[in-house]
């Protein structure tokens, strides 16, 4: 072998190995499938990675219910000294939401994580503050938002998955809206490379000014000409992308799951999903004004933003990466408590279960079997 040779073949086995390195770091092409979802031709396909899909689906399982109990016993708010919300539960019904949320929130904590040892009616402990509200919070959404909840509607566990703080929660960040400077302020919150909007540089935190604030999230022009017509010019636009990615990201779909891309302005051409993301949104904006932001105070300093806000829910705080939370499993169906309308309809087919029963009834009956 000559000198040119030899040195051929060490540039040669450079770029093979080169290569190797490069391609290394890529995912390979396999594992991939895709799923049309709109008309044929339109391009409306989901992308979905079979091996990331895996994990997911391992990520997002249901525990088994909690064994089923008869309603008996007196109700709550006769025996026990502090309940506001579940007084209209019978003790067994009572005693089986208390080791759920157990289940839900704090299964290694135990019921002290919300209550002081040893004296269950204490109110001197914040989880139990805030969880009340949690309570309440939870039934709104069951009974008030079916436009987004549809039958399955939710539970603890669908924003908690056995941890007392959820994973996807959102506080302010700086450069936000409500900062000094407002939206014009130098930044914009921009250029960060969040993975709140798809690690792009769009504004990282879409989330003050559209799912806590009501601000104008079209902004399309309707008009031909700009004037007077759309008060939100280009970098107003960059916001409402921002909120784009974080939808995409937190559902794990494309665009083309709510938009035909041919035009993202037209309600006529999207798929019916984006109108379920429509009221989504009106969902989190009441979930963030009426119940978390207001529970500031009650929260210790640690639990708050670094602005010290309170820490609040987006799309991902539910979906956590799917396009139905938990697959689109209803836990609420073994929980008619977390919702008034399953709980009376359920009374309706077990006359023993009318939750209006008279405590003294209740406890004949007990007596009676
Ligand atoms: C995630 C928080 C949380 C966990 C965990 C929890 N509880 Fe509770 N508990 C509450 C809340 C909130 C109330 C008040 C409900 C209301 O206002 O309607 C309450 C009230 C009670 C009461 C009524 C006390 C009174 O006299 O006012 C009892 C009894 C109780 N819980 C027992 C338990 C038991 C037993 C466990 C463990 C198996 C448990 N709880 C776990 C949040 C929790
Ligand atoms: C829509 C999502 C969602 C649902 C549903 C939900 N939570 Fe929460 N929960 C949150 C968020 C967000 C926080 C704020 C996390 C933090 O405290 O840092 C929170 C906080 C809490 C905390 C305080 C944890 C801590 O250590 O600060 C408790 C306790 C709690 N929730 C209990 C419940 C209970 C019980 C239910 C069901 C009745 C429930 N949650 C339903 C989103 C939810
Ligand atoms: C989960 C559903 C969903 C996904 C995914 C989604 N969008 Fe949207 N999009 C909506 C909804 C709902 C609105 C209207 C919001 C409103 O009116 O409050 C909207 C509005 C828009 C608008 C403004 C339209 C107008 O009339 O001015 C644009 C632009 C847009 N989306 C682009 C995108 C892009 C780009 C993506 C992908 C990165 C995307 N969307 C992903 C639901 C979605
Ligand atoms: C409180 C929990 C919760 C939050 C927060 C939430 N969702 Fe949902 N979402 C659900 C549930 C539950 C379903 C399933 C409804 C059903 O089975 O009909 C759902 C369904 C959807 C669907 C329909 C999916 C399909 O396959 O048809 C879309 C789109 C959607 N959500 C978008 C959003 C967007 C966008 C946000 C944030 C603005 C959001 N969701 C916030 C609970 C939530």
């Amino acid at each position: 072998m000559n000198e040119r040779s030899g040195m051929i073949l060490t540039s040669r086995l450079a770029v093979a190995v080169l290569a190797a390195l490069l391609i290394a770091g890529c995912e390979m092409p396999t594992g991939k499938d895709t799923e049309q979802l709109g008309y044929r031709g339109t391009g409306m396909e989901a992308v979905i990675n079979t091996r990331s899909e895996a994990e997911l689906r391992a990520a997002n399982q249901v525990p088994a219910p909690q064994p089923p109990v008869e309603p008996a016993g007196p109700l709550a708010s006769e025996l026990y000294e502090n309940v506001e919300v579940l007084g209209d539960l019978t003790l067994t019904e009572f005693n089986r939401l208390m080791n759920a949320m157990t289940e839900w929130v704090s299964p290694e904590e135990g019921c002290n994580y919300c209550h002081v040892p040893g004296n269950f009616a204490d109110e001197n402990i914040y989880t139990k503050i805030v969880s009340r509200r949690m309570l309440e919070m939870t039934k709104t959404i069951n009974e008030q938002w079916p436009t987004h909840v549809g039958e399955t509607g939710v539970t603890c566990y669908t924003c908690h998955q056995g941890e007392p703080v959820p994973e996807y929660l959102w506080f302010e960040e700086r450069g936000g809206p409500r900062q000094a400077g407002g939206m014009a302020a130098s930044r914009r919150g921009q250029n960060l490379a969040s993975p709140n909007v798809g690690s792009s540089s769009l504004p990282s935190d879409p989330f003050t000014p559209f799912l806590l604030g009501d601000e104008e999230i079209r902004s399309i022009p309707t008009t031909m000409l700009p004037e007077g017509s759309n008060p939100r010019n280009i970098m107003d636009t960059e916001w409402t992308y921002g909120l784009m990615m974080h939808f995409s990201e937190s559902l794990g779909v494309n665009c083309t799951f709510c938009h035909n891309t041919r035009s993202f302005m037209s309600w006529d051409g999207s798929p019916p999903q984006r109108t379920t993301a429509w009221h989504g949104i009106r969902m989190v904006r009441e979930l963030n004004v009426d119940y978390l932001d207001p529970l500031q105070p009650v929260y210790p300093d640690e639990q708050l933003g670094p602005h010290g806000d309170a820490p609040k829910a987006h799309c991902g705080t539910c979906h956590q990466g799917v396009n139905k939370p938990l697959y689109g499993v209803s836990m609420l169906a073994d929980y008619p408590e977390l919702d008034k309308v399953r709980r009376v309809a359920r009374a309706t087919i077990s006359p023993a279960a009318e939750p209006a029963v008279a405590s003294a009834q209740v406890e004949d009956q007990v007596e009676d079997e």
